[in-house]
């Protein structure tokens, strides 16, 4: 059975953006392959967290995967830091990477912009991403376009450590879902929908409640024009709100431009925004009941102990093909 894995940060809530472009790939996969599915608490501290902030939207991502489908009997849900080979991994592959090839990743420059003191751990964030990937055997990672790049020096990483040391590595495959790849900002339809963005208005939090959800979508940025089509180009906004509707409730584009095309752009918004919480309600209704309870720790210590096992496995091969540590005499 091929291997998976993918990693979410837990900074901040997820948006529909994470959801469609990640977590409904997920549930799919864990059909019929064995999945690693990662809380990368490791990669949030990248950037300032607050620590009780942190804390909370570690577990809460964890109650979200759940709530969302992720079936604890199929996939291994983990955190990060639980698994320290992550992080000795990931300072191993920094060893082979080149500050060339970091300085041209674009979510560093995107994040690095406009910042004076800028933690060398935004910069040296791949090597790490490299290193759960990696020590997990990984054949296929589904992501969302952003990460595509990070998955090519992957790759390279894992080449160059396999020509240079020993064959350890399986070379990963990236997995980018055909619609829904990226869902943008509901203000911005020329930019990512984004967690961290400072306009509240621009996503929709997994959590947000259904007045927010309406409300976001209805003052959604569309254009003068009152026609409902696809058209990324020219009318960003419509086809961001027509993808959204199109994936939650599983209808085509064409289906949709049909069905609005004598509607103004008010009974389309509503129609986005039912599509939207007839998935999320049930969603959230699971949260809830998941979120404090024992079950949740129960599904994430014995995912820690899965994952570890496999990790401390490849872990050991890798520092024994670069030398490091001793052989008994
Ligand atoms: P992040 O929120 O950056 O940790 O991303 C977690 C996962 O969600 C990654 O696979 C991203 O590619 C995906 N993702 C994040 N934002 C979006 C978006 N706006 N549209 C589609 N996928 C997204
Ligand atoms: N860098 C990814 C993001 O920002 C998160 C991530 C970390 C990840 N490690 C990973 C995704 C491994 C896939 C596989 O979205």
């Amino acid at each position: 059975m091929k291997k998976i894995f993918s990693g979410i940060q837990p900074s901040g809530t997820l948006t529909i953006g994470n959801y469609l472009g990640a977590i409904q790939q997920f549930v799919q996969l864990q059909e019929d392959h064995e999945c690693y599915f990662c809380i990368v608490d490791e990669h949030a501290i990248t950037v300032p967290q607050d620590r009780l902030a942190l804390r909370k939207n570690i577990r809460s991502l964890a109650a979200l995967y759940i709530a969302s489908g992720i079936d604890p009997n199929k996939a291994t849900l983990f955190i990060q830091s639980e698994v320290p080979a992550h992080a000795e991994l990931g300072w191993m592959l920094q060893s082979i990477s080149y500050m060339g090839e970091l300085e041209r990743m674009t979510q560093f420059k995107d994040k690095a912009k406009g910042k004076e003191a800028i933690p060398s751990a935004l910069f040296t964030y791949p090597a790490l991403m490299a290193a759960d990937i990696l020590l997990y055997q990984t054949n296929i990672v589904p992501v969302g376009e952003d990460q595509k790049q990070h998955l090519e020096l992957t790759r390279t990483l894992a080449e160059r450590f396999n020509k240079r040391f020993n064959d350890i590595f399986t070379i990963p495959e990236v997995r980018i879902p055909k619609v829904g790849a990226r869902i943008m900002s509901l203000q911005d339809p020329t930019k990512k929908m984004s967690k961290s963005d400072t306009n509240q208005k621009g996503f929709i939090s997994m959590l947000d409640t259904p007045k927010q959800i309406e409300k976001k979508i209805k003052s959604a940025i569309t254009d003068s024009e009152g026609i409902v089509k696809f058209d990324k180009e020219n009318k960003p906004g419509v086809s961001n709100l027509l993808t959204i509707h199109s994936i939650f409730s599983n209808e085509s584009i064409e289906d949709l431009e049909l069905r609005y095309a004598d509607e103004g752009y008010g009974q389309f918004k509503q129609g986005v925004a039912n599509a939207v919480l007839q998935v999320i309600e049930p969603i959230q209704e699971k949260y809830n009941a998941l979120l404090d309870s024992e079950e949740l720790d129960d599904i994430l210590d014995a995912g820690q102990q899965k994952a570890e096992a496999l990790a401390n496995k490849t872990l050991k091969k890798a520092k024994k093909a670069m030398g490091l540590g001793r052989v008994r005499k």
